[in-house]
């Protein structure tokens, strides 16, 4: 499936203030928002319409309305600074959480909860800014899917190539929305020139 570059100049307008380290985590909350709305609205392009019957003021017209009911997965706890703007310009979302959290060494997430609403007969979106190694990304895929989750999309601010070439070979149907695809990993598994640590930046910890 295919990978998706956000190509939007307020994209990277945002992403450079993103990366500067001298962003506050303030700003960067305000920033994570304007990017993960752009991209929102690129994810949702194809999302299925049919058809409505209404009235307008002056007379009957059959009009289209969104199909499918949206279900949006944010990976805890960075996902959450992504949420927001979904929920913003679709109200009627259902939202599920996967919380997953790399291990320092290792660069291996581990599962700390998961709720997630019925998801047959959805689009599911799973959200997290970073797809740096993956594994976060490909495991709360796998958990999607073993709830029913068919109609996946996922949704990053930057990615990785090992992490799109890991999700591609694990998941080749799901496609991903990024707002950069950045050079490489460093070995501590961070993104480079990437952002540094998301989660760290949004909540200021
Ligand atoms: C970060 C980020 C992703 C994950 C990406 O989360 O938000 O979930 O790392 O890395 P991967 O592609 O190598 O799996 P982290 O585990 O630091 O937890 P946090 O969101 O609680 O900060
Ligand atoms: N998680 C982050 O927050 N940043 C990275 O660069 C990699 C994983």
């Amino acid at each position: 499936m295919p990978l998706h570059i956000l190509q939007h100049p307020l994209g990277a307008h945002v992403l450079t203030h993103l990366r500067d380290k001298t962003t506050k985590p303030a700003l960067f909350r305000t920033l994570s928002y304007q990017i993960s709305l752009l991209l929102a609205l690129e994810a949702t392009r194809d999302l299925a319409t049919e058809e409505k019957k209404i009235e307008t003021p002056l007379e009957p017209v059959t009009s289209r309305v969104l199909a499918k009911p949206l279900v949006i997965v944010p990976i805890l706890r960075a996902g959450l600074g992504m949420l927001q703007p979904f929920h913003d310009v679709f109200p009627n979302v259902s939202v599920g959480y996967v919380g997953l959290e790399r291990d320092h060494a290792t660069a291996v997430a581990r599962s700390y909860y998961c709720k997630l609403p019925p998801l047959a007969g959805t689009r599911v979106i799973v959200v997290d800014p970073m797809l740096a190694t993956g594994g976060s990304a490909v495991q709360a895929i796998e958990v999607v899917k073993s709830a029913s989750g068919k109609e996946i999309v996922f949704v990053c601010i930057v990615a990785s190539p090992e992490g799109v070439a890991l999700m591609q070979k694990a998941h080749p149907e799901v496609p991903i929305h990024a707002g950069a695809l950045d050079r490489a990993l460093n070995s501590r598994k961070y993104i480079l020139p990437g952002l540094g640590d998301f989660g760290d930046r949004l909540y200021g910890t």
